[in-house]
């Protein structure tokens, strides 16, 4: 959606370019979450404030930063607060005046920055309109400054009000989700920042050991001030906030990560939460913990690639490796799942799985459904999370929801989540952020281990997913005897697939060229089925999302309903044929779009040269059991995306109109 980065330095001396550097090199790394526009907000000597913002990539806010900057550059800011923000337009078209931070008018008392939708902002824009407000943005986020400065400037109490406290009476009036981070002219050297249903992580970086710190809540009632204060860091501190961890590590690796409604503030360098006790659950912990990031600035760097994409396709080795370590006892074929220990029972008793999620996400449980049904034999239903919950579906008590998200956070996703917790079913999340929404809302999980997925479009999450739920399958299946030579073959599946993944990289070439041949098409259909089915749906989904060419997944099964008419001597087909129990099905198709004079471009496996002999273009795959394949062959489809994107000249990490997490419904 959008990224929130902010830095506090208390009795920390740091030129001011430090500061503009540090808010800029945050919003470079949170950049794939939005980046349709960028704008900070720092402390200037004679104005009080300084905002800019720009439309464009980050970079295009850098140069302008330094252009005005240069004289101010050198001087020395003791104690400073700037905010940053990184945005994907949600209301308002990109441009200056919609990039945040916004503000509460020229005062710049108060100055947001936004990562989220405020569902009701129609109705306080009208109440703040007839207050003599005058609006400058199309946002939603407006009038949350300017709400602010209302309560500040005009209620009965106002002055005597705390920064905290402005704040926690501007987000009870707020509907919707959102993590903000404040800025005040009123209150310098003070920041304030709070979430609801958006990620948002403090980082500390202090001298005192804090590792086994914890943050004492305060909860007091709406109108008593009482707040009490606990100092974490000593005198001196630098505090960070961000939208996520990536923006973090190369400051520290110690970090709170806030819960909803958590108020949190840095005043004269001590870090407070507060929580309403209107917002007290009665089972909620009362602290909140430092926790230490497991997270390696060179995981997040791009390495020898050009692209976070590509690194994070030939990653795909080790990342599938890191999603079985310690999980998979290859000599006595068992998998151990640590986070789904106490509730494995139940897993094992439900009576029907439901796998709900999003995208690329979506593909994976469609890609595992099969294997999923055949080692559990109980009905496995595979929903969008949307429109899972525009139909309401009937949940019940004895159900297992499981809740695939690379981020944790898609709104979609997790307003399902909480739609089936509602219902009393058992939650089991598949997730690759640690700390995520996701994670921490449901029953159980297991965490894919992928490393940050920088890239907007999904490649090595997407293969960890598929290995993480077959090991889910494998898991549910091997108490039955029957079913424990099936779950050996898997596992010895598992054993080769990271060296089996280096094997198709080697492909890359091909591929290229391949691309080179097809970059100017307008379409391209993939048909497959049976486990392939997910592999088309996923190749079509990156082909259209980096390279922008009209691209369609299809089950072979349904070829002769319709989509055959698509089929003719210029529509480039990949048709995906291993030997599968569908194999000969999918020859079948091979044949129908011969028959109508269509290009065919196979996946399919090593030595197959009848296969080959009837193809235009092949790849050939190695041979591994059959519910892994999917994961060779989607291999040489993302290869082939991100050959399309890059011939064209497009940015593959940054697509239009695209962000990695999509905290919005
Ligand atoms: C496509 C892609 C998206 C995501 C979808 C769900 O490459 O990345 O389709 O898969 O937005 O996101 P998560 O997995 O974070 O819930």
């Amino acid at each position: 959606m959008c990224g929130i980065f902010a830095y506090l330095n208390f009795c920390v001396p740091c030129q001011r370019q430090k500061v503009y550097e540090i808010l800029l090199r945050g919003l470079e790394r949170l950049e794939y979450r939005g980046y349709d526009s960028a704008g900070i907000a720092v402390d200037y000597p004679e104005e009080g404030v300084h905002i800019v913002r720009k439309q464009g990539k980050v970079k295009m806010l850098r140069g302008i930063v330094f252009d005005i900057e240069k004289a101010e550059c050198s001087s020395i800011v003791n104690t400073h607060v700037g905010i940053a923000h990184t945005r994907w337009a949600t209301h308002g078209e990109p441009s200056e005046r919609n990039s945040h931070p916004q503000s509460s008018g020229e005062d710049n008392s108060f100055m947001v920055v936004h990562n989220g939708i405020i569902t009701n902002f129609k109705d306080i824009k009208q109440f703040l309109e007839k207050e003599n407000y005058t609006f400058t943005s199309d946002t939603d986020t407006e009038v949350i400054p300017k709400l602010a400065h209302y309560i500040y400037h005009h209620s009965e109490e106002g002055k005597t009000l705390s920064f905290t406290e402005v704040v926690e009476r501007v987000i009870s009036q707020l509907e919707g989700a959102f993590a903000l981070v404040f800025k005040s002219t009123v209150f310098p050297k003070q920041i304030v920042a709070v979430k609801r249903g958006s990620p948002l992580l403090v980082g500390i970086k202090s001298e005192r050991d804090i590792s086994m710190d914890k943050v004492n809540i305060s909860y007091r009632q709406k109108e008593n001030s009482g707040d009490r204060a606990f100092n974490i860091a000593g005198q001196s501190a630098e505090y960070f906030f961000a939208s996520d961890a990536s923006a973090l590590i190369e400051h520290t690796d110690r970090v709170i990560y806030l819960e909803d409604d958590d108020v949190t503030s840095i005043v004269d360098g001590s870090l407070r939460i507060n929580r309403l006790k209107e917002h007290a659950k009665t089972d909620e912990t009362t602290s909140r913990q430092i926790t230490t990031l497991r997270l390696q600035l060179q995981q997040i760097m791009k390495g020898n690639y050009s692209t976070f994409m590509e690194k994070e396709i030939h990653e795909q080795p080790e990342s599938v490796m890191n999603t079985m370590r310690g999980r998979i006892d290859f000599t006595s074929d068992m998998v151990r799942l640590g986070g789904l220990q106490s509730h494995a029972n139940a897993i094992k008793r439900c009576r029907r799985i439901i796998v709900i999620a999003s995208g690329t996400s979506y593909n994976s449980g469609v890609a595992t459904r099969q294997l999923l049904e055949e080692l559990s034999d109980v009905p496995v239903v595979i929903e969008l999370g949307s429109d899972f919950l525009d139909r309401r579906c009937p949940v019940f008590r004895d159900d297992v929801c499981i809740f695939i998200s690379q981020s944790g956070e898609t709104a979609d996703t997790l307003n399902a989540l909480r739609y089936c917790k509602s219902r009393g079913a058992l939650l089991l999340g598949i997730t690759n952020t640690v700390g995520s929404a996701i994670s921490r809302e449901t029953d159980c999980g297991i965490h894919i281990n992928a490393g940050p997925e920088i890239g907007v479009a999904s490649t090595k999450a997407y293969t960890s997913q598929i290995v993480s739920m077959v090991m889910l399958s494998v898991m549910i299946g091997s108490d039955s005897i029957s079913k424990q030579k099936r779950c050996a073959d898997i596992i010895q599946g598992l054993k080769e697939l990271p060296e089996l993944i280096r094997k198709v990289l080697k492909k890359n070439d091909e591929i290229l060229a391949l691309a080179k041949e097809l970059y100017e098409e307008k379409s391209l259909l993939l048909m497959g089925r049976g486990y392939n089915y997910a592999t088309c749906l996923e190749g079509a989904l990156k082909v259209k999302e980096v390279s922008y060419m009209h691209s369609e997944g299809i089950l072979s099964g349904e070829l002769k309903h319709g989509p055959l008419a698509l089929v003719d001597e210029n529509m480039p087909c990949v048709i995906v044929v291993v030997k599968d129990n569908t194999y000969s099905k999918c020859h079948n198709a091979l044949q129908q779009v011969k028959a109508r004079q269509g290009r065919p471009i196979t996946i399919c496996e090593e030595g197959d040269t009848e296969v080959q002999d009837m193809s235009f273009r092949s790849f050939s795959l190695p041979s591994t059991v059959d519910c892994l394949m999917n994961i060779l062959a989607v291999i040489p489809l993302q290869l082939l995306s991100f050959h399309l994107a890059t011939l064209k000249g497009l940015d593959v990490d940054c697509p239009r109109n695209l962000a990695k997490s999509v905290t919005t419904e």
